[in-house]
């Protein structure tokens, strides 16, 4: 007994990042973007989205689509400009179902544009002449807000004959097969563009938008380009790897790709913390579980019987909820690095302002104290940072579709 209590600090020691390794992180992660800014070889991207930060006073009524992660999501949202926002109707369907999945290599494009098209339909209540906003949350090709191609799926998304084509035409040609015609798509973003549209729109003076629910990524506000840049940060290189995280890679669809992310993605956390469970305990009948499951066993909502389907002893209880702890506590350490890297790249010689980082996914939202981690960590990566500096983590749901509707709203007043 003594000895496995031992062995969980020991483990538990190596996701541990202290005050330097923040500040290594943080300013690795910046000197990547700004490799990446300069069109140098980086493990980051700068990708162009073409859109700038809104007034706060687009509005109009738009439909709204979200793609990126477990579930795909249609609303019809009304932008009131100072009177904020109304959802009015809202259509959300998993990717995958007791009878059905749309992410594996054996689906057509056709097929999974077909799905998203019928949720559209739903969600717009008639063939009615809506504009639409896309939020396509994977590495794109970008040449205008208005469209852009896929370069590469993530998230183990499989589905062949996407990659290079324009995602609003496939999207249009499957609106048009399933007789809604009218909707035009009009412009397509990445889910971290989404969030910190909504959170700027909302009076929330962000240049920080930031994604952890099933995968990873960070954009910001770039002056020198008068544009957002999406970092595809999910593919930093950078950070420090455990035996655990290579793991969790080699047996990845896509090995060697988003590294960062496995790290942070509630995709991702699941595994990880699955295969310190099978070092932990010695054994390999460790059955897969959700990273949502993994948090109902730390809140007392699930037992350690109904998520590994085996009971534990007390201290080994004990040793699991440490492990999981760490799990979420260094996902959310790496995000205030990252974001606290990017901070310094955008504050140059000047000092930190006070402002707030847009945030949305299920590691915020769900998992308890996390965003005072990510605060703590961003004051942690610049060791002369008191815990007083005014950096907000702003938690915003539903920024994925009411960022679609305002760079709709954006989107019409850019092009027409
Ligand atoms: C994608 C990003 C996206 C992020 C969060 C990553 O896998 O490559 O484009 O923003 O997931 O959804």
């Amino acid at each position: 007994m003594a000895d496995t209590i031992k062995d969980f600090k020991t483990m538990q020691q190596k996701l541990n990042l202290d005050g330097a390794d923040l500040c290594r992180l943080a300013q690795d992660f910046r000197r990547t973007a700004e490799d990446a800014l300069a069109g140098k070889k980086s493990s980051l991207s700068a990708l162009r989205t073409y859109l700038g930060l809104p007034t706060g006073l687009e509005t109009g009524t738009f439909m709204a689509l979200d793609f990126g992660g477990t579930n795909v999501r249609a609303s019809r949202i009304t932008l009131s400009g100072a009177d904020g926002f109304t959802i009015e109707t809202k259509v959300s369907k998993p990717l995958r179902g007791d009878a059905y999945d749309y992410t594996t290599s054996s689906t057509t494009a056709e097929a999974l544009f077909d799905f998203i098209a019928n949720i559209v339909k739903e969600a717009a209540g008639g063939n009615e002449p809506y504009k639409l906003g896309f939020t396509f949350s994977f590495a794109v090709n970008q040449t205008s807000a208005k469209d852009a191609s896929l370069i590469a799926w993530s998230k183990e998304i499989d589905v062949p004959g996407v990659a290079g084509k324009s995602i609003n035409g496939l999207l249009k040609e499957a609106l048009v097969r399933n007789g809604m015609d009218r909707i035009e798509p009009v412009a397509l973003l990445n889910d971290t563009t989404a969030t910190l549209l909504s959170s700027v729109y909302q009076h929330n003076p962000a240049q920080i938008g930031i994604v952890c629910g099933t995968g990873f990524n960070m954009c910001y506000y770039e002056p020198a380009l008068s544009m957002i840049v999406n970092l595809e940060a999910g593919g930093f290189s950078g950070g420090p790897r455990t035996d655990w995280d290579r793991r969790v890679d080699e047996e990845s669809q896509q090995p060697g790709d988003h590294c960062f992310e496995k790290m942070i993605g509630g995709r991702y956390l699941n595994e990880l913390f699955r295969v310190m469970v099978m070092d932990y305990l010695d054994r390999d009948d460790v059955p897969r579980f959700t990273t949502r499951c993994m948090n109902e066993l730390f809140s007392g909502e699930k037992t350690v019987r109904d998520v590994l389907g085996f009971d534990v002893t007390p201290a080994q209880k004990e040793g699991l909820c440490a492990l999981g702890g760490a799990v979420f506590t260094r996902a959310a350490q790496m995000i205030g690095a990252a974001s606290f890297g990017i901070l310094g790249h955008l504050a140059g010689e000047e000092e930190l302002k006070e402002q707030a980082i847009a945030i949305e996914g299920s590691l915020v939202e769900k998992i308890a104290g996390v965003p005072s981690v990510i605060e703590g960590a961003v004051c942690r990566s610049c060791m002369g940072l008191s815990e007083g500096t005014p950096i907000h983590i702003v938690p915003n749901s539903h920024g994925a579709s009411i960022g679609a509707a305002i760079a709709a709203a954006l989107c019409c007043l850019l092009y027409t």
